[in-house]
């Protein structure tokens, strides 16, 4: 039995010594030195190439070194035998949630103006709308580990907070819609839009136009989840005519950004390289070595993610 690490650009000889640390007895290679394709029945993964997975015939299970898994199941010739466990870990979740509270705070504060006036010399305090924490409407799309936890903060910090998510959910501070109908009553209650949706068909562009001409005028977006939920195209328009006042992207359709890409440069865009938060090896790898033992004793894979859903 052996574990192959395949992250290419995220630290896998990282990764393979915390593995290692926290199981001596496992046998850990790292991508592209796989050995003998038969023995690998575990894998960590991160944006593996399309077609990779399908070469090791005893795959039981996939750990995504991430809480998105849609870089998995893009790939067309992903192994139907093997499950697959996203990370979920308090320090993923706290960066999600100091990046949402960071930038929710910075729209809330006004600092994107601010900023915009310290680059002119400009002394204003008056120009700025008065606003109390608990008349800024905030909208999280999507309430799972992360939508919850960033949600609850932002409540325990006096925002009105509403979020959306597939099915029903009661969370207490959170007031929760779901299903198309939710999606619209959402949009018309939110000043600040966060997006933290799992990438699935349903939800690829969910962030389009139709979207934003729902959201009061002057609404913020900030977008946490994937790329692909945001049609890039519909976005410097919104921006222009008004009906978004500011974006916060950390994720792109393409990554890196292309250099040439028009979000580097709009005044009222700010982009971020898909740091909100970072998968740390030091509390992920005990998590999973805990895994593959009990995947190897039997026990269910831990973190499963459903396939059908695709989260
Ligand atoms: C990063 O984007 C992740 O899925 O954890």
């Amino acid at each position: 039995m052996a574990v192959l690490i395949i992250a290419k650009n995220d630290r896998p000889d990282w990764w393979a010594d915390q593995l290692r640390r926290n199981d001596p007895s496992l046998d850990v290679r790292v991508w592209p030195d796989a050995g003998d394709p038969a023995d690998i029945e575990y894998a960590l993964a991160w944006k593996p190439r399309p077609g990779e997975l399908a070469k090791y015939p005893n795959l039981k299970a996939v750990f995504s070194l991430g809480a998105g898994v849609d870089h998995l199941f893009s790939d067309p010739e992903f192994p139907a035998g093997a499950a697959v466990s996203r990370v979920i870990d308090p320090y993923l979740t706290a960066g999600i949630r100091e990046y949402v509270l960071l930038h929710v705070l910075r729209y809330h504060k006004n600092q994107p103006a601010l900023d915009m006036q310290q680059r002119e010399h400009v002394w204003d305090d008056r120009g700025h709308e008065l606003k109390q924490a608990d008349e800024r409407r905030v909208g999280i799309l999507g309430l799972g580990e992360l939508g919850t936890a960033s949600g609850k903060a932002l409540a325990a910090l006096g925002f009105d907070v509403a979020g959306w998510s597939r099915s029903p959910k009661d969370i207490p501070g959170i007031a929760c819609h779901h299903g198309p109908d939710g999606l619209d009553e959402l949009a018309a209650r939110t000043d600040i839009l966060v997006c933290l949706l799992p990438l699935t068909p349903e939800t690829e562009g969910i962030l389009n136009a139709g979207l934003f001409a729902k959201l009061p005028a002057g609404a913020y977006l900030i977008n946490a989840g994937r790329g692909g939920h945001l049609v890039e195209d519909d976005l410097i328009p919104a921006l222009e005519s008004g009906r978004l006042a500011h974006a916060t992207l950390d994720v792109f359709r393409n990554e890196p950004l292309p250099r040439d890409h028009p979000f580097w440069d709009h005044p009222r865009i700010t982009v971020t390289p898909h740091n909100a938060s970072i998968t740390d090896p030091r509390s992920v790898a005990r998590q999973i070595a805990d895994g593959i033992a009990a995947i190897a004793r039997g026990e269910p894979v831990p973190n499963a993610v459903d396939r059908e859903l695709g989260y």
